[in-house]
Parts: structure tokens; C-alpha cells; sequence
């Protein structure tokens, strides 16, 4: 078991770039725990493509109640590799957590830190600053399907988009519970239940019973093409959307364009009170592996948002501090128009973090 007294947390770089963002996050963590004294204990696990490829096994057996009874948080970089083409250890490690552990909660903060990284008109830090709740455990991701006369002019596939309504109800009340305990006053679901007939039935009669015990609320809901036009259009209108797993995995690319794009943009895997995976958003980008153009910056936003569910409040608000000065001082990779590398930008944050005074920056 955990020690009261400590927080032990897994380390899974994975592949790609995932390595690299993972070290400035690690070096970030690690001044963060260095200067307010956090009690945490960093245990690094190789899950990856190399270690898929070289010895047949994605992650040991056992590896899944380990992490349940013995850790209090994940940290992970990125999976995807293309010399495993079906991306079966992504699937394994990724999707395995999410559902061996039911981390039915995919929270991922929409929040532009700086104007300049706007890609709308007229709209800058303060304007777009929402939450996106996925549904994290179900969905089209179940894998409930099959292909049948495969390879024939005759074949036919099919995926299943499975909605419980356990699991419907437990993301929605988490969106409304989590506006609730933010003062935040307005709620949207999200579905497509025009076509989707009868998980979209589901989820709007789900949604109809949870929303009636918030009456102070202004829940809405929007047709998920429409959410998509709306965030580009008004993002300032939204606080809080839930929606479901496929329907959240897409609105979030959008949502990290937000930001200033991919390589900005956090999210958390989260079962209340049971360990929890962290993670960026953005995949492992083989091809910009080991260049030190990677922008590490959504993996120390993870971190930032890792330490904040732990209960590190303070660590928190100074990573994220830091990154907005980093911002501000062009001191990032090129995606945000800076000249620095990977690990120059992670070091840059770890000094502001450990408060130390970098030479010459
Ligand atoms: C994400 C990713 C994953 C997903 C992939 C890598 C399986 O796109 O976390 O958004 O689809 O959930
Ligand atoms: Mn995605």
C-alpha cells in the first residue's frame, strides 16, 4: 500500500516524442517537489514500442493491480509507433488503463494561457477558458465488433457504440458536481441523438434526470457537429461540456487548436479516489522523436494538473505560473514562435519552478 506519508508516481514516457516531453516534465515534477517539499517518489516503467518489439509483451501481467494498490498517480508521455501498425501496446497500455483501472473521467481543460496564441479573432485569454468531460470507459472505444467475409467483395464490418447507463450517468453528474464545487453555472451535453437513436436516447434521458437535480444550472444541449461550429464561433459561451468518448476524443483536437495547438494541451484519466493516469494530448509524433522541436509544454501542464489532483496546490499554480511567463517571454519551442529546444524549454520552467535565475535568460 501507499504509504500515508507518500505519493508514489508510474512514469511511462512510451514512444516518439512522448520521451522527450516526459523528461522536461520529469525535470519540472522534480523541482516542484524539491522546492515545496513534496513527498513524492518517481518510479520510471519502459511500457513501449521498443520494449513491445524486443520482448513480445506490451506490460507485465500484474502490472494493472500494481498501479491500483500501489500508486497514487500515472504520468505518461505518448504511445504510437509505426513499426507496431496495429498499435497493439498503445492499445494495451493506453486503452488498458482507462479501462482496467475505469477512469471513466477524461478531463481536459480548454484554457488559452496567452492572446498571442489565439487562432480566433477577437477572442484571447479569459474568453476561451472551458472544461471538456469525455467519457472515458465506454463508447465505440469498447471494441465490441467484428469483421465478417474479410478480404471478400462480400465483407462487412461492424463496431459497436456501447452507452450504459452507469456510465452515462457517473460522467455527466462528474461534469455537474464539478461545476457546482467551481461556482460555474452552465453545463452542455453533447451528443448526436438525431442519428445515434438509441445511445443518443439514452444519454439525453440520463442527462435530463441528472441536470434536474442542478435546477440552479443552465444546462443545455448541443448536437456534437454543432458544438463544433459553436467552439469556433463562441468559444466564451461554454464553462463545462460532457459528452461521450468518440464524440470527446474529436471536440478535444479542436479544443487544443484553442490553446495554441497540440503541443499545449493537458488532460487527466481520472477515477475519484482511485489512482489516476495523466497524460498530453498530443501522440507521439515519431518523425519529430529525439529533434528537440517537441513543445513540452502540455506534458508540464499534465504535471501541473497531476500535482493539483494530489492535492499540491501551490506546486500547481507555480508550474503553471512559470509556463505563462515562458509563454509571455517567447522562451518556446517554434510551434509558439520561440527558438529553444525541447529540454531548453523544460529547464527554462524547472529554474522559474526551483526559482532559481537562468544566465543570460
Ligand atoms: C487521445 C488519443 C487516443 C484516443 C488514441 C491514441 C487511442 O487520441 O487520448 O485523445 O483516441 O483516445
Ligand atoms: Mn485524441
Amino acid at each position: 500500500m501507499v504509504q500515508s506519508s507518500s505519493q508514489r508516481i508510474a512514469v511511462v514516457p512510451g514512444d516518439g516524442i512522448g520521451v522527450d516531453v516526459t523528461k522536461e516534465a520529469v525535470k519540472v515534477l522534480e523541482g516542484a517537489a524539491k522546492r515545496f517539499s513534496l513527498p513524492l517518489e518517481l518510479v520510471h516503467f519502459d511500457w513501449s514500442a521498443d520494449t513491445y518489439l524486443r520482448t513480445g509483451i506490451s506490460l507485465p501481467a500484474g502490472a494493472f493491480d500494481d498501479l491500483r494498490k500501489n500508486y497514487a498517480a500515472i504520468l505518461v508521455g505518448a504511445f504510437g509507433d509505426p513499426r507496431v501498425p496495429d498499435m497493439k501496446h498503445a492499445a494495451d497500455i493506453l486503452l488498458g488503463m482507462r479501462f482496467q483501472l475505469d477512469l471513466y473521467v477524461n478531463y481536459r481543460p480548454v484554457r488559452l494561457l496567452a492572446d498571442r496564441l489565439s487562432p480566433l479573432k477577437n477572442y484571447g485569454k479569459g474568453s476561451i477558458d472551458f472544461t471538456i468531460f469525455r467519457e472515458n470507459t465506454e463508447g465505440a472505444y469498447v471494441g465490441i465488433g467484428g469483421i465478417f467475409k474479410k478480404g471478400t467483395p462480400d465483407e462487412v464490418a461492424i463496431q459497436e457504440d456501447v452507452s450504459t447507463r452507469k456510465g452515462v450517468e457517473r460522467i455527466i453528474r462528474y461534469a455537474f458536481e464539478y461545476a457546482r464545487a467551481r461556482g460555474l453555472t452552465r453545463v452542455c451535453m453533447a451528443d448526436k441523438n438525431n442519428v445515434m437513436r438509441f445511445g443518443g436516447d439514452l444519454w439525453l434521458r440520463v442527462f435530463d434526470e441528472v441536470r434536474a437535480e442542478y435546477s440552479s444550472m443552465e444546462s443545455s444541449h448541443l448536437f456534437v457537429d454543432a458544438l463544433t461550429m459553436q467552439m469556433v464561433k463562441d468559444p466564451s459561451q461554454f464553462q463545462v461540456v460532457v459528452t461521450n468518448n468518440m464524440f470527446g476524443d474529436i471536440v478535444t483536437d479542436l479544443g487544443a487548436a484553442l490553446q495554441g495547438g497540440l503541443g499545449m494541451a493537458a488532460s487527466g484519466n481520472i477515477h475519484p479516489g482511485r489512482v489516476s493516469m495523466f497524460e498530453p494530448i498530443h501522440g507521439s509524433a515519431p518523425k519529430y522523436a529525439g529533434t528537440g522541436r517537441a513543445n513540452p509544454m502540455g506534458a508540464i501542464l499534465t504535471v501541473q494538473m497531476m500535482l493539483e489532483h494530489l492535492g499540491h496546490g501551490e506546486a500547481a499554480r507555480v508550474i503553471e505560473q512559470a509556463v505563462i511567463e515562458a509563454i509571455d517571454r517567447k522562451q518556446t519551442t517554434a510551434d509558439l514562435g520561440g527558438d529553444l529546444t525541447t529540454s531548453q524549454v523544460g529547464d527554462r520552467i524547472a529554474a522559474a519552478v526551483t526559482g532559481e535565475v537562468m544566465a543570460g535568460r
